[in-house]
């Protein structure tokens, strides 16, 4: 399948004989090029998600400059167009919330100009389903440029030996340590300026490694190229690849629909697994593929789970970090150790299958990619629990919980808010012991909105002081994938909607059995129907502005969050050019 150059899209804007096509061309020479820059080459847009507010991507701007040396190679013509920024840790009250708000954004940027494909520079957590979202919509030629993880760093602590520590994971950790008294206060301080060493995603398998590995896994990276550090020469070489790569899928018209199957979603659900991948893969994997009309459910996750073994030993699941995972032989190596459970002849953008990108490439290292005969964890990262707590499901990072806890019953503890719960869980009084079940609620993508990262419940500062590091929690909230603990997380249909998490009261019994995939609340029916009875919906507090829209349009977390009118793949009409 070979385009010509009178069938590319950009054509429509630039080639007529029309005084709107004189314009646009006497525009682009406005801005020092010349007309035949734009009327013999295909336009490539790259989407950009740097900002001086998104530290992991510092060094996009000048990657961009990399990937438009390929596309000028290649003999293209490159447009850098900036999108919105989505720094992880800094936007409040959540990334979450903006993820369909970028998502549409790329989509309407790419519909809107005289775009023929598209290289999206992303990486941070919510970028990455964002950015392919929007272009799975758009349907143009697109390939997925990684920010790539910042670089490990090493830390020695009261003369022990040095050790690697990582973003997201060793801050849990030393905050608990903290609480618990055995960190002190400058060296508390100090350890502000470790664990995040370098521009470039998080280092540990936290949602933006997860994520940008299933967006390799689709066939939407170039092999190899996600796990790159973000400050390898490596990384630069990788972004002039994907310039060049571009310009011949434009000719190619390769396009996300040509790649994306219910094939490649499910290797990319094998992928999560085999990383011992963060939960809130299961909310964007469901939103890209209903984005690319493949209808994938939590059982599906849930069913891949229960065969693939965490194969990459790193945190939190494991000890190491994404730089060690790339020397191993990143993610070629992993899917070619867990062949047997994927589907090889995906087309990917390379223009190859699966099979043909992997075959050959083996791990250097069995410490990091272990062999099957030896993983980290024999079932997957994901179980997918129901319930009467949980009708639709919830699920757990079972790789990163404590085994005891994989079958338990406990008393409830319900918090209504994160604020009530951070008072009472730094109350020293406080009635619990770590048999207690801690329950957040209303914080689904209604009720927060935007179903922010608090499903990390922290331990209450009494049984911290006690030793105690892990308890189950539950919530209809998201968790950080680089945390760690008994977390059940993504409770559907959430609390805020009337979802039977909004029904619980403080001692009651919970039980769950991860074996059985089951989550009960141990209460009568008639006692739940009364309550049910009694229950009034919270208050809506956004009742203008895109939280307005947001909290109108979203669905529930089983459903991918994606707003109601973006899902599906009914076309949107090129627009008139007058
Ligand atoms: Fe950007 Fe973790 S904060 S990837």
């Amino acid at each position: 399948m070979t385009k010509t150059l009178e069938e590319l899209r950009s054509r429509r804007w630039f080639a007529a004989g029309d005084m709107r096509a004189f314009a646009h061309r006497q525009r682009i020479q406005q801005m020092g090029l010349r007309r035949q820059d734009v009327l013999d080459r295909p336009i490539v847009a790259i989407v950009n998600t740097w900002s001086d507010l998104s530290p992991c991507h510092a060094h996009l701007r000048e990657r961009a400059e990399s990937v438009k040396r390929g596309v000028l190679i290649a003999g293209g013509m490159p447009f850098e167009l900036p999108a919105m920024s989505l720094g992880e840790v800094m936007v409040k009250p959540t990334t979450m919330l903006y993820r369909n708000f970028l998502a549409m954004e790329v989509e309407e940027l790419l519909r809107s100009l005289p775009i023929d494909g598209v290289v999206l520079l992303a990486g941070c957590d919510k970028t990455t389903p964002g950015t392919v979202m929007g272009a799975i919509s758009a349907g143009l030629p697109t390939i997925f440029c990684s920010a790539g993880p910042m670089l490990n760093d090493r830390y020695l602590q009261h003369g022990e030996p040095a050790r690697t520590v990582g973003a997201g994971t060793h801050t849990r950790m030393f905050w608990d340590e903290y609480q618990a008294g055995r960190v002190a206060e400058d060296e508390w301080v100090g350890l502000e300026a470790k664990m995040t060493r370098s521009p470039g995603t998080c280092n540990t398998m936290g949602t933006a490694s997860t994520m940008t590995a299933i967006v390799e896994a689709l066939g939407l990276a170039l092999p190899g190229s996600t796990a790159i550090p973000a400050m390898d020469s490596a990384h630069a070489r990788m972004a002039a690849d994907c310039g060049e790569r571009i310009v011949r899928m434009i000719w190619d018209d390769l396009t996300p629909a040509r790649i994306l199957t219910r094939g490649s979603f499910l290797n990319a659900a094998a992928v999560q697994m085999a990383m011992g991948g963060s939960t809130n893969a299961a909310v964007h994997l469901i939103a890209m593929a209903r984005r690319a009309g493949v209808a994938l459910a939590l059982d599906d996750l849930d069913a891949v789970g229960a065969c693939v073994p965490v194969l990459a030993n790193l945190f939190p699941s494991g000890d190491r970090l994404m730089e060690d995972f790339h020397y191993a032989g990143g993610l070629p190596a992993l899917l070619n150790r867990i062949r047997d459970h994927l589907s090889l002849d995906e087309l990917t953008v390379t223009g190859r299958t699966l099979r043909e990108n992997i075959t050959g490439r083996e791990s250097l290292d069995d410490e990091v990619i272990r062999p099957l005969d030896r993983p980290i964890s024999t079932s997957g990262a994901l179980a997918v629990l129901k319930g009467n707590l949980a009708p639709d499901g919830a699920v757990m990072k079972v790789s990163a919980a404590s085994p005891r806890f994989l079958r338990h019953r406990g008393r409830a503890l319900v918090f209504d808010s994160p604020a009530e719960m951070n008072t009472c869980c730094a109350d020293p009084e406080l009635d619990c012991d770590e048999d207690t079940i801690l329950v957040l609620r209303n914080a689904g993508p209604v009720g927060a909105p935007g179903m922010p990262e608090w499903g990390g419940l922290p331990i209450p500062k009494t049984l911290l002081a006690r030793g105690v590091r892990d308890m189950v929690r539950i919530s209809d909230a998201r968790m950080s994938g680089t945390h760690y603990g008994s977390c059940i997380l993504h409770v559907s249909p959430e609390s805020a909607v009337g979802g039977p998490l909004a029904l619980v009261r403080t001692g009651d019994e919970i039980a769950l059995d991860v074996d059985a995939r089951t989550l009960e609340l141990l209460v009568d029916d008639a006692e739940l129907a009364r309550r049910r009875a009694a229950w009034q919906a919270p208050a809506r507090r956004h009742l203008r502005g895109y939280t307005r829209l947001y909290v109108d349009h979203v669905t529930q977390a089983n459903d991918g969050c994606d707003f109601d009118f973006l899902q599906g793949t009914e076309p949107t009409p090129e627009p008139p050019i007058f």
